[in-house]
């Protein structure tokens, strides 16, 4: 089994991911933390809050920092044409939610779960980096006491999607995204490189509705708006980023991966880009070094992850 936090800015992407950690039978959700990203705080809080109660979800939410982790930054306007106004994609969402938030900062919540569960859990992180850089911050020994961290985020050896060279999430907060890489735990990093690979038709979306019942038909409902922002880039269809780092923390396999030490470059023109030192290349002394490898997903087997996502959110099997 499986434990994981999962730590997400809820956004229609994240929604879909959300229930394939609720449904996959060898996966322990246990405890969910916002952070920013497709939309503010208080939203993809809220959002977070509503599908945990449209899905009786019983993790603990955990609100999030919604600020960047470096002060001088300032947030910018929010992704609305991709996720909607309200982030799940302009979907009625009522005025008042009966769950409630944890009443710990998510960073604390972090720090608290993986203490209690020394070398157990996986934090699995797919909107800012902010939260885990938090954590890092405020008690850097957790780095040692977490089984794996993998994010969705970054761009390798393809362009970005808010910059010719910053994914959202690292663009983002470039300081939190950069403490994250650098640290002494393992992280996985699922980028643009495989998750622009891996795109799930509005067909497909539309029959899994038909087969999953009420779970899956509010998930096809949220995810219209988004696939109308995808459709004339993908095809008729919706590319599932957080998903593949879901999926990730399952099926390694199904990932080709790449190891080598990270940065992130904060500030300039390319602010938020990611770049690798790859082990197997020898360069003269720089700011790679003494950092510890991480791993880039480089390559994915698109329909393998496709077909086991389909399985678990109509089924809950891992098919
Ligand atoms: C990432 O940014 C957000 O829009 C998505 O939810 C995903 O986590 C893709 O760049
Ligand atoms: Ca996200």
């Amino acid at each position: 089994m499986h434990k994981v936090i999962f730590d997400t800015d809820p956004g229609v992407d994240d929604a879909m991911a959300l229930l394939f950690l609720h449904r996959h039978p060898e996966i322990d959700l246990v405890g969910i933390t916002t952070t920013v990203g497709n939309a503010p705080i208080d939203i993809t809080t809220r959002n977070a809050l509503f599908l945990a109660q449209a899905w009786s979800i019983e993790a603990p939410i955990a609100q999030g920092f919604g600020e960047k982790f470096d002060a001088g930054r300032r947030n910018g306007p929010w992704p609305t044409f991709i996720h909607g106004d309200n982030g799940l994609g302009n979907i009625s969402i009522p005025e008042t939610i009966s769950r409630k938030a944890d009443p710990r900062a998510a960073h604390q919540f972090i720090i608290d779960t993986v203490r209690a569960n020394p070398g157990e859990i996986t934090l699995v992180a797919v909107g800012r980096m902010t939260n885990l850089a938090l954590a890092l911050k405020a008690d850097p020994e957790i780095a040692t006491l977490v089984k794996d961290v993998v994010i969705m985020g970054g761009a390798f050896d393809v362009p970005g999607n808010v910059t010719p060279t910053a994914e959202a999430n690292i663009h983002g907060d470039p300081e939190a995204a950069d403490l994250v890489l650098t640290a002494p735990w393992r992280v996985t990093v699922v980028g643009l490189d495989v998750t622009m690979q891996t795109v799930m038709m509005r067909s497909d979306l539309a029959k899994l509705a038909k087969a999953g019942g009420a779970h899956v038909t509010l998930l096809n409902d949220l995810s219209q708006f988004y696939i109308d922002f995808y459709n004339h880039r993908v095809g008729d269809g919706m590319v599932i980023h957080d998903s593949c780092a879901c999926v990730y923390v399952v099926r390694p396999d199904l990932f080709k991966t790449r190891s080598g030490a990270m940065r992130v470059v904060c500030g300039g023109i390319a602010d938020g880009m990611t770049i690798q030192k790859p082990d197997v290349k020898t360069f003269p002394p720089g700011e790679w070094d003494g950092h510890p490898s991480q791993s880039a997903c480089i390559g994915i087997d698109a329909d393998a992850v496709l077909g086991l996502i389909r399985s678990v959110l109509v089924e809950g099997k891992a098919a």
